[in-house]
């Protein structure tokens, strides 16, 4: 399996992973926002890799632009969705290795925090912590019985301290409350 950034002609079979990873109904909302993303540009730069087996497109992560406003001191900052891995080859540390390439690519390019929305059993394996207890705000509130999903990682030691708290704002392509329900 080889991890790359995405270039255009990939993007037909990117929105096709988020169908097939997310299903018909959800897949082709997640495909439009992914779709909505690529032609924003509150989002860029954005960091877009696919993973590649055999020639077949198995899985992609998105990252794109976020700012934090009201932080103590400024902090760079992106939001990591969505992820996807086809169903056959998910529990194959794809999704994974996907996480950890986007991360050491936004660290080399000097991003502070990530940001996520997602499952809260799964990004803690990868040093995500509950952002809201941290004193970042989402772009939207996210329900208290699933403050667990709004997650945070630091790429640079000391940035959730020296930027203190915050709130998050997404790209405009992301802005939606849609979006933001877990
Ligand atoms: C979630 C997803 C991206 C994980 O990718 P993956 O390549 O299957 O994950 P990895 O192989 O790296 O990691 C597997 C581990 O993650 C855990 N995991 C996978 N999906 C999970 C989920 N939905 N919730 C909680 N844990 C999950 C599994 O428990 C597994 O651990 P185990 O092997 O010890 O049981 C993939 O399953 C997927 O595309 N799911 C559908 C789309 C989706 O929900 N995306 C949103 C992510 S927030």
């Amino acid at each position: 399996m080889k991890i790359r950034e995405s270039i255009e002609s990939d993007f037909k079979e990117i929105l096709n992973i988020q169908i097939q990873a997310f299903g018909k109904k959800e897949g082709h909302e997640v495909a439009g926002l992914v779709d909505g993303l690529f032609k924003d540009s509150t989002a860029m730069p954005l960091l877009s890799l696919i993973a590649v087996s055999k020639n077949q497109t198995i899985g992609h992560i998105l990252f794109t632009q976020s700012k934090v406003v009201g932080s103590i001191k400024p902090v760079s900052s992106v939001i990591l969705a969505p992820l996807a891995v086809i169903p056959s080859r998910q529990r194959q540390s794809v999704g994974s290795q996907l996480i950890e390439q986007g991360l050491k690519q936004l660290s080399e390019s000097g991003i502070e925090l990530v940001f996520v929305l997602g499952h809260p059993e799964y990004y803690p394996r990868h040093g995500f912590k509950a952002a809201g207890a941290l004193g970042f705000e989402a772009p939207y509130p996210i329900p208290e019985k699933h403050a667990g999903a709004w997650m945070v990682k630091a790429l640079v030691v000391g940035s959730i301290e020296s930027a203190g708290n915050g709130r998050v704002l997404c790209a405009a392509a992301m802005d939606k409350p849609e979006y933001w329900r877990e």
